[in-house]
């Protein structure tokens, strides 16, 4: 089982969002895949308690137990732990990030969000862990995508080809309990999100 978390010490950079499209597409294409939501906002466990469908899986469980979840998963032959994440959360992101193969550090393309993922990379460093950045709720086509990009580089952890695009069927659909490969299958969104799972797939194996 791989296990992947989403982390990043500002609020609304796009975790829950990717959390749960993620896990949406990994389901799609044969994975056996929980989400574990350790926010204590629960959103991703709201988005689970809002779906007709059981998977995936959503778990709720504090930081500090991820460890013993993992190895739930783990014995119930889970191929794919998606954990999501509490913004500000530094002594609890540190251990989520021991606990995984992959953290994932959403980033929109703003100086406030550039500016907060030093600390998130200093995080992931320190817990010798591999890490990557995707560019989250980009507005289409703005020059700030490239600029972020720019800047991003200089941490020398790889970036996401594919930017998720600020677009009302994420939003929509995960208001719904729903992601937008389900919501609108064909439609752009989904399109982002399939590059993206594929991507971050090849990131973990
Ligand atoms: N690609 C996108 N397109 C449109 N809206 C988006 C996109 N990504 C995120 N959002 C919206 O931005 C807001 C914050 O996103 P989200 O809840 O995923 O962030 P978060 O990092 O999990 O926040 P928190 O730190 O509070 O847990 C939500 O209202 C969500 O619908
Ligand atoms: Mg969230």
């Amino acid at each position: 089982m791989k296990k992947i978390a989403f982390l990043s010490q500002k609020g609304g950079s796009g975790k829950t969002t990717l959390v749960v499209h993620a896990a949406v597409a990994a389901h799609e294409s044969g994975e056996r895949v929980v989400v574990i939501d350790t926010d204590p906002q629960k959103s991703a466990t709201v988005w689970g308690e809002a779906r007709s469908q059981d998977e995936p899986i959503v778990a709720t469980a504090a930081a500090a137990d991820l460890p013993q979840v993992l190895v739930v998963a783990q014995q119930e032959q889970m191929t794919f732990a998606i954990v999501d994440t509490a913004p500000h959360a530094a002594p609890d992101a540190a251990r989520i990030a021991r606990a995984v193969d992959l953290v994932v550090i959403p980033c929109r393309p703003t100086a406030f969000d550039i500016a907060a993922v030093a600390s998130a990379v200093d995080i992931v460093k320190a817990a010798g862990v591999p890490g990557v950045f995707v560019l989250s709720a980009c507005p289409f086509r703005s020059p700030e995508i490239g600029e972020t990009r720019i800047v991003l580089a200089d941490y020398c952890l790889p970036i996401a080809p594919v930017e998720i695009i600020d677009r009302r069927a994420f939003a929509r659909a995960v208001a719904t309990g729903r992601a937008v490969t389900e919501f609108e299958s064909d439609g752009k969104a989904a399109g982002e999100i399939r590059i993206l799972w594929n991507w971050l797939k090849e990131q973990v194996q």
